[in-house]
């Protein structure tokens, strides 16, 4: 099903009645035409202005990872089950090692499964070439990381507008959303070096968020943060993601901010299991 936001209204309509070129993922803009049933396009039934639409779901299936090592094949991941409905969010805990970061990358199309399936919306992510894929990254997927990978010479302004900007989906309304929210108007004209842990990964946050990504990556994103600005930076996140077409898969080791979440899984022995479940 695809949800079409209407301003405050929201309205659920069949994905196949809808036209083809606005098929599914994050931020849209414009017209979209109905189609009656047998998919024929005749004059429109009616037009909506669609502001926001999003079907974006992770499914992930049977996932296996290898590595290569000198002592021979390393097996990270042995056939990991995960699924993220829309707009909820997803702790994944596990032990150092256990292939969380592995599992991310994967999702991300930063690398490429040896078993199993990824999808994202409609979307498997073994049918894309190389250059579709980062595109595919690029529009659909924010990503976060513990160490926050800002660019040292751009100023938080353009930090934050960068991955919406290469996207072409740079919106300056939302920007300035981020903005207010994210509590950075008094720092857009400074570099990353001149500012704080917490103000650096709130940076990171908009910048992510920045193109209204379907999906939002998170590994370990307060790892590097004390405890009481972890805690502020998840709350800002997590409210941002009330208002966004967003879902979040979020890796951590605290079962404290692990709790805020929807949902809970641990990585163990390659696979996924319920929290309670080792
Ligand atoms: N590129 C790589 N080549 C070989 N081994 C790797 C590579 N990346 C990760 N590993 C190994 O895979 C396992 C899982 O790593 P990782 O996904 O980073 O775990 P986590 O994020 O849960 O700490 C570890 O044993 C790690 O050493
Ligand atoms: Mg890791």
């Amino acid at each position: 099903m695809l949800r079409v936001s209407l301003g405050l209204t929201k309205k659920v309509v069949g994905y196949h009645e809808l036209a083809g070129t606005l098929k599914y993922g994050g931020w849209a803009g414009g017209e979209i035409h109905v189609k009656n049933l047998r998919g024929q396009e005749r004059q429109p039934l009616f037009s909506l202005r669609v502001l926001q639409m999003s079907v974006l779901m992770l499914q992930v299936q049977g996932v296996v990872k290898n590595y290569a090592t000198p002592q021979g094949p390393l097996a990270v991941l042995a056939g990991v089950d995960l699924h993220l409905g829309e707009r909820s969010s997803l702790a994944l805990m596990g032990e150092s090692g256990s292939g969380k970061s592995t599992l991310l990358h994967l999702v991300a199309g930063l690398d490429r499964v040896d078993g199993g399936s990824i999808r994202i919306g409609e979307q498997r992510l073994d049918q894309l070439n190389e250059g579709q894929l980062a595109h595919w990254r690029r529009t659909q997927i924010g990503l976060v990381f513990q160490q926050f990978n800002l660019i040292g010479s751009l100023r938080v302004e353009d930090n934050l507008a960068f991955q919406a900007r290469l996207a072409g989906r740079f919106d300056p309304h939302w920007q300035a959303q981020l903005v207010e929210r994210l509590g950075l108007g008094d720092l857009l004209r400074r570099y990353p070096e001149q500012l704080s842990g917490g103000q650096q990964q709130r940076v990171a946050v908009g910048r992510a968020l920045a193109s209204r990504p379907g999906l939002l990556l998170a590994d370990e994103p307060t790892g590097n943060l004390d405890e009481a600005t972890s805690d502020e930076v998840l709350q800002l996140l997590l409210d941002l993601l009330r208002d966004s077409p967003t879902s979040l898969l979020m890796v951590t080791h605290s079962p404290r901010l692990a709790a805020r979440l929807d949902r809970q899984v641990v990585l163990h022995r390659g696979r996924v299991v319920p929290m309670d479940a080792r």
